[in-house]
């Protein structure tokens, strides 16, 4: 178990936009397919927006329904997202994520299958859950596979540090589920003392609101050919 780098958590929590905050995630270029971009002009002006556009509203009028409401940080090409909303139609579901052609596989997924309970955001989840999630507001947090950065000297950039899943469990409503799932077994070991030391979170033992299956996400499809055992951790925010 490998403890936070103090100085890295410090400049995490004194991130603002004069001092950016490291990020975890790095910044990769990718074209849309003709067919993606198609598909991406017909459908996000009405299921996705940029993390910094402005007049956000609420999420409630975004989805056009009071729903609970479940945040998936990192979903990648969201064949996950997009089964796991299919399962849950009774939840709002809203994925971040940086990567564009990310964003528009699944925006592809979501008009082809006619998926209503999905939204989507791109920019840096950080930001999303500091300025636009109220506190005690959300149903489940899911981060599947984040970005292990697992060079030492990268740590810093790993997404779940003490600040992060302290605001998680902030924007967790009491009752709401911190679940989170990786392949790489140093990670699986440090954010498994992160958020057992979070004093809002604990080891879940109670009926949960959200369920805990999953679909193997593509990234994990990789770490299945590669041999490597994948970790669930999961917590409940207290006070349910
Ligand atoms: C290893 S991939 C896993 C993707 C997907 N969950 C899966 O299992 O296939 C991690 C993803 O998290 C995204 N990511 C990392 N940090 C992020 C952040 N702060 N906000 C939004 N997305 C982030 C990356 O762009 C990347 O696509």
């Amino acid at each position: 178990m490998n403890d936070a780098d103090p100085a890295a958590v410090d400049e995490q929590r004194r991130g603002s936009r004069l001092h950016p905050r490291v990020t975890s995630f790095r910044s990769r270029r990718g074209s849309l397919t003709d067919a993606q971009q198609q598909a991406w002009d017909r459908m996000w002006p009405r299921i996705g927006r940029d993390v910094t556009a402005p007049d956000f509203g609420s999420f409630a009028s975004w989805f056009g329904r009071d729903a609970p409401l479940i945040l998936e940080i990192g979903s990648g090409t969201g064949t996950a997202t997009a089964a796991m909303a299919l399962a849950e139609p009774h939840v709002n579901l809203v994925a971040i994520e940086v990567y564009r052609p990310g964003l528009a596989q699944l925006v592809q997924h979501i008009e082809r299958e006619d998926i209503g309970n999905i939204r989507l955001l791109r920019g840096d989840a950080v930001e999303v859950l500091e300025s636009l999630v109220a506190p005690e507001s959300l149903t489940g947090v899911r981060v599947f596979f984040p970005d292990p950065w697992p060079k030492a000297r990268h740590h810093k950039r790993r997404l779940l540090q003490p600040p992060t899943v302290a605001l998680i469990a902030d924007r967790l409503r009491p009752g709401g589920v911190l679940h989170v799932a990786t392949d790489h077994a140093d990670y699986a070991s440090y954010i498994r003392s992160v958020g057992d030391a979070e004093p809002q979170l604990t080891a879940l033992d109670w009926e949960s609101p959200m369920t805990h299956e999953r679909p193997v996400t593509k990234f994990e499809r990789k770490a299945h050919r590669a041999g490597s055992a994948v970790t669930e951790l999961i917590w409940g925010k207290i006070g349910a």
